[in-house]
């Protein structure tokens, strides 16, 4: 056991380090290529909603970040375009909504970019050191970049979802559910665990640094909350009735006339959602996706539970009762396969209640990875002793009551930027993510 209670491999060699990095970000580049290859140059330019960036800022905004960490910063090298780009593809100097009145890159001229910004930057990573540097111990840049990058496929695959047209991505079906399942809920022990990670090379500030936690004993569903367990929800009047709701989502629910998750319609008796330009009807055993906080939080109280706080998911992720240690995942160490988690856009949806036996917990809880981002109760804060890292603006602006804590990664979410211990956040009132949930309750006393 090493001193912070966590089980991690041997650090792999420099060679091995700079193999993955160029794996990962190949991996990302693909799936950048393939977004924003599917539409014409129009559809690239065009806002398709105001929550989102035109897809030909995401595309360059990858390519500067690029440049500025690792061709600028790490290598020292001078700007590829006049210095006035950067400002252009800078987050928090242009609100998504304003992005497509910048004079951005056309998208022939981004395309050119970030393929140079790539060939540059796979020629410095054979000359750069992986040891004596902060900011290149271990690749973390590098793998910093290739997480941002994949981060960015995640919110084009929103993009998508909120573009209005005829249907332009395919994947095949996730895997079905086994017969098999386990029970509804499952008890988790009360006890410490270890929190977070000092030891992963590629982890974020807000994941940093490991820390004892003391958890009591609770219940936690063994699947996330289904669309045919919310459709009881909605049938029951729930987004009439307020005693569900937190009063702040209440007035939400009212001002904004919520009544479903986003993409659903009702069509005579049926429920009918709109998915990558694809309507059908909602599949009663796929976990649902689409809700805000609020309807996930009005959502549980209804059904007599309650959401997790972060610190019960991560244990309930990472903690082995067994042997006491805490893992990078739910099944142990070793990455994420096709066979235990739905990441990487392999599939353009969450797979039904109950996959992924072999990707459980070690008490046999399903899904915590992969599928959908789970809202959990928690405000987002940094861990006691947090120091931000490389950058304020990555994690600490965003620390406060403001936002949510979501955890587990979607299918829309690839495997570099996902680990038992990243961290997601957004607004209560989000609903374009790749959200779900799953619900908790405290174990009675005597239990666990
Ligand atoms: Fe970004």
């Amino acid at each position: 056991m090493t001193p912070e209670h966590q089980t991690l491999p041997d650090a792999p060699s420099d060679d091995a380090v700079r193999n993955r990095i160029v794996d990962d970000l190949t991996r990302a580049r693909q799936r950048t290529t393939l977004l924003t290859d599917a539409v014409g140059d129009d559809e690239l330019v065009r806002q398709h909603s105001r929550l989102m960036s035109p897809l030909v800022w995401d595309l360059a905004h990858i390519g500067n970040q690029e440049e500025l960490w690792l061709l600028r910063d790490v290598g020292g090298r001078d700007p590829l375009l006049p210095e006035t780009v950067d400002q252009l593809y800078d987050a928090f100097q242009h609100p998504r909504a304003d992005r497509p009145s910048l004079p951005l890159l056309d998208p022939t001229e981004s395309r050119r970019y970030i393929s140079d910004v790539r060939s540059r930057v796979i020629d410095l990573l054979e000359r750069t050191p992986l040891r004596g540097r902060p900011l290149t111990e271990g690749g973390f840049v590098f793998g910093m970049i290739a997480q941002h990058e994949q981060q960015h496929a995640e919110t084009m695959l929103a993009t998508h979802q909120l573009r209005r047209g005829d249907p332009v991505l395919d994947a095949p079906l996730p895997p079905a559910a086994p017969d098999d399942r386990p029970p509804a809920q499952i008890l988790v022990p009360a006890g410490p665990f270890t929190m977070g990670t000092s030891a992963h090379p590629w982890a974020l500030d807000n994941e940093r640094p490991a820390h004892r936690v003391q958890v009591d004993a609770f219940w936690l569903d063994s699947v996330p909350v289904s669309n045919a367990d919310y459709q009881d929800f909605l049938a029951d009047g729930g987004y009439a009735d307020r005693r569900w709701w937190d009063p702040v989502g209440w007035e939400h629910v009212q001002r904004a006339g919520l009544s479903a998750p986003l993409f659903w319609r009702r069509e005579g008796r049926d429920w009918l959602r709109r998915r990558f330009g694809r309507t059908e009807v909602v599949p009663p055993d796929e976990p649902v996706m689409h809700v805000c906080w609020y309807e996930a939080d009005a959502y549980a109280r209804w059904a007599g539970r309650r959401l997790p706080t972060e610190a019960e998911w991560e244990k309930a992720a990472r903690h082995d009762p067994g042997s006491g240690d805490t893992r990078q995942y739910p099944w142990g160490n070793d990455d994420a396969t096709a066979d235990r988690a739905n990441l990487g856009q392999d599939h353009l949806g969450p797979a039904p209640i109950g996959a992924y036996p072999a990707g459980a917990s070690p008490l046999g809880i399903r899904q915590l990875i992969g599928d959908v981002w789970e809202w959990t109760s928690s405000d987002f804060a940094g861990y006691p002793g947090f120091a931000p890292w490389p950058y304020r603006e990555y994690s600490e602006v965003f620390f406060g009551p403001e936002y949510k804590v979501l955890r587990g990664g979607s299918f829309a979410a690839d495997r570099v930027a996902c680990r038992g211990t990243f961290r997601n956040w957004d607004y209560p009132i989000r609903r374009q993510i790749f959200a779900g949930f799953r619900c908790a309750r405290d174990a009675a006393d005597g239990e666990g």
